[in-house]
């Protein structure tokens, strides 16, 4: 927005739209600051003794060929839904054909007991299979792979130890416990059909799934509810690993759980509502990066910054109007800021109307103009800092050149979401300007392939090959493969 839509704000708001400005712009030379400190903890996180990112080893050991075969359930418990997949990986080179259900992840589950949830999850599993295969009784338990987008030792899966809950989930007595044999109790108490052959990150599905079709593709991305990334590290630069002698060469999908990355507040530029946002979270001081980008928390920040700005001495924002509504936590999701970003209107009408529909509230001419730029404040803020976690990777790598596979509702749905970042890249990575505006930048971030289905499929077929080849590393009981 130029400086010109601002003449008729009055002086107490325009004080507070440069304020906001202040604390979150975030300028090139902090972008690179943040990405430097990134690429050291990245690298901490793969010694022995570790630090504050996880650099969790997945046990995915290969890129796929494109000529895997089978076929596989997938399960992706993500933050809002539930949904099975059975997905055919077909004789054609990256083909592959796939059904699928969703189911409404009941919100009272997220915090609920951890039997409940898991009931819910093979009800929904038995339903699936028996719309597709009918008569359970006499069918071969199918493979599955199991997307637990959780911090979590992952495919390893007989300590599929769950490190901490994220994603605003907070069930009791399953961080710190292994939810593989929790899962399996489950299915075996509803009788469902099924083995549990790899359980995955999101992030490595869309890593492997990416792969699949694009061999350009070297990191996955998710920017969703949550986010984080994964990429394939060589054995021999994960000292955490050494004492297992793996070849050095050997590859291995790393899920780095980036949300945490800066938990300790070196570098980030926490403002006062990141600070109660994390405060008030069922977690304090755990997923510090993650809580100035994620989907859950974009809008909440927002509510957080017009409550304060009502409440504040001196500034007048919505005086005399009842604000109840807004001063709901979490009663604004990350589809509110994209639609106050998206309204095409120089009134700002749709806006307005979102405003008195949501929460009752009829915002000002000047209100409104500030309401849009506290949203793209907060939207650029949560693009150009994903681009400090992709930069580092790149960075730590080597790669100069090479594909992102991003997927989640804020990459794919978030207005601007992907020029901001790619503008951010350009300034870290200290890229030209394009000279022709189709050129492809050196290192693109692109809609990635479905990483927790497809790619879940795919991470079920690697780990039976690789069994099957000799390479038991990872697996602590062989017999669940035969
Ligand atoms: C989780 C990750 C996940 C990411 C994206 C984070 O909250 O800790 O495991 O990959 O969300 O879904």
């Amino acid at each position: 927005m130029d400086a010109d839509s601002y003449v008729d704000v009055p002086k107490d708001l325009l004080k507070e739209i440069e304020r906001l400005e202040q604390l979150f712009s975030i300028d090139t030379a902090k972008l690179k600051q943040i990405t430097d400190h990134f690429v050291n903890e990245l690298e901490k996180g793969l010694r022995v003794g570790g630090g504050s990112i996880p650099m969790n080893p997945t046990w995915v050991m290969s890129f796929p060929t494109g000529y895997e075969t089978g076929t596989y359930l997938a399960l992706d418990m993500g933050g809002t839904n539930l949904r099975v997949c059975q997905i055919t990986l077909t004789d054609q080179k990256s083909e592959f054909d796939i059904i699928q259900s969703k189911y409404r992840m009941p919100e009272e589950l997220k915090t609920g007991e951890a039997d409940e949830l898991w009931e819910y999850i093979a009800d929904c599993l038995m339903q699936f299979i028996e719309t597709h295969h009918g008569d359970t009784a006499k069918l071969e338990k199918l493979p599955l792979g199991f997307t637990f987008s959780y911090p979590a030792s992952q495919n390893y899966i007989d300590e599929g130890v769950l490190q901490r809950w994220t994603k605003g989930f907070d069930i009791a007595g399953v961080e710190g416990h292994n939810v593989v044999p929790m899962f399996e109790e489950a299915l075996s108490r509803r009788g469902v059909p099924i083995k549990l052959t790899a359980l995955i990150n999101d992030t490595t599905g869309t890593l492997i799934a990416s792969a699949y079709t694009d061999t350009k593709m070297k990191i996955g991305c998710i920017f969703g509810t949550g986010c984080n990334a994964a990429y394939m590290e060589n054995c021999g630069s994960i000292p955490k690993l050494a004492h297992l002698n793996l070849p050095p060469e050997t590859p291995m999908a790393i899920n780095c759980e980036w949300g945490a990355f800066d938990n300790e507040h070196k570098v980030l530029p926490r403002t006062p509502y990141d600070e109660m946002i994390d405060r008030d979270s069922p977690r304090p001081g755990q997923q510090a990066f993650e809580k100035m980008i994620a989907g859950l928390y974009l809008g909440e920040i927002f509510r957080l910054v017009m409550v304060d700005l009502h409440d504040k001495q001196g500034t007048h924002i919505f005086d005399g109007q009842d604000i109840s509504a807004l001063r709901k936590a979490y009663s604004l999701d990350s589809s509110f800021l994209s639609a106050i970003e998206e309204d095409p209107f120089e009134n700002l009408s749709e806006t307005a109307d979102l405003f008195q529909n949501r929460l009752g509230i009829n915002p000002s001419k000047s209100e409104l103009e500030l309401i849009r730029r506290t949203a793209e404040l907060i939207g650029t803020r949560a693009a150009r800092l994903s681009a400090c976690g992709v930069s580092a990777i790149s960075r730590k790598k080597g790669y100069t050149s090479c594909h992102v596979g991003a997927d989640g509702s804020v990459f794919n749905k978030y207005p601007h979401f992907k020029s901001r970042g790619a503008e951010a890249l350009r300034e870290i990575l200290d890229w030209p300007e394009k000279t022709n505006p189709n050129e492809e930048d050196p290192i693109e971030i692109l809609a990635a392939e479905d990483g927790s289905g497809v790619g879940a499929a795919l991470i079920a077929a690697l780990t039976l090959e690789r069994v099957k080849a000799g390479n038991m590393h990872g697996i602590l009981h062989p017999e669940n493969f035969k």
